[in-house]
């Protein structure tokens, strides 16, 4: 794995002319074109870049943008892999330790999600404070690999707190400021409504099917990190309809102008902290 790692580090060093790279981002469902904000210094495919997986999920573009926010140089990648696609959930977060190699200590997360608090409605934007992994998968099962961090990682502020902190105050200037815990399914079918009346009843507010991977490994890489969902629907029996896709699709379409703003000044405000 670690060979497969360096392979990706050294295409992109080659890029960046070994440049330091503060910041990912990675962008979910409906996100894909918030790198249009800002004047590439480089973009690549995934499927140029060794050892990435090219998501198959429409709305993934597979894309990496270098991009200077606030003169620090980031790292838009646009769209992911799912755990339901099949891949092994190691080969998901290759990216994560990549720009691990590359520098990044900030991560920033976005994703599309169920709702299940009655505080929510759809298109609205939620601030991570933690997750509840309810596959039985983690991406650090196997050997350890110590340049990234140790055995045991801890995972009690895995949303930086700091960063919620500036979400609020960003927040202001765009919508209501609202916070949730994530509950991770593998998918790719949706949750049944018992399914999510267990998740709710263990403390969850939103469902979904990815970023709880990249977090674990983001946190013992010992990264900073701020996740965001935007829900995109009532999770199933919350919402008396049917789930479908398409209406994710929708939804994360009329909503992304108001995530894409916010994300914009979080950024901004993000680079001139550090
Ligand atoms: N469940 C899981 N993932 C999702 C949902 C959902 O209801 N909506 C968008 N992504």
């Amino acid at each position: 794995m670690i060979e497969k790692i360096n392979e990706a580090k050294d295409f992109i060093s080659t890029v960046t002319n070994n440049q330091n790279i503060d910041t990912m981002i990675i962008l979910g469902s409906g996100m894909s074109g918030f790198e249009d904000n800002y004047e590439p210094l480089d973009q690549l495919n995934y499927s140029e870049i060794p050892n990435f997986l090219t998501p198959s999920i429409e709305g993934h573009a597979g894309k990496l943008s270098l991009v200077l926010i606030n003169d620090k140089l980031t790292a838009i990648l646009s769209g992911r892999a799912h755990y339901y696609e099949g891949y092994p959930i190691q080969e998901l977060v290759i990216p994560i330790r990549t720009f691990t190699l590359l520098g990044v200590k900030n991560l920033i997360l976005t994703n599309a999600a169920g709702g299940i608090s009655d505080k929510y409605v759809p298109g609205d934007i939620i601030s991570i404070t933690d997750h509840i992994n309810l596959t039985g998968d983690n991406p650090l099962i196997g050997k350890n690999l110590d340049t990234f961090g140790p055995r045991f990682p801890d995972m009690s502020e895995v949303y930086s707190k700091n960063f919620l902190k500036l979400a609020e105050k960003v927040a202001k200037n765009h919508f209501e400021f609202k916070t949730g815990v994530y509950a991770w399914f593998t998918g790719p079918s949706y949750e049944t409504p018992a399914e999510v009346q267990y998740a709710k009843n263990i403390g969850a507010d939103l469902v979904g099917m990815s970023t709880v991977p990249e977090a674990i490994v983001a946190k013992h890489a010992g990264m900073e990190i701020s996740a965001f969902s935007l829900v995109t629907n009532l999770a199933a029996g919350i919402s008396k309809n049917p789930l479908n896709h398409k209406e994710v699709v929708e939804i994360a379409d009329q909503s992304k102008q108001k995530l894409q703003g916010f994300m914009k000044e979080f950024l901004f405000e993000l680079n001139s902290d550090n």
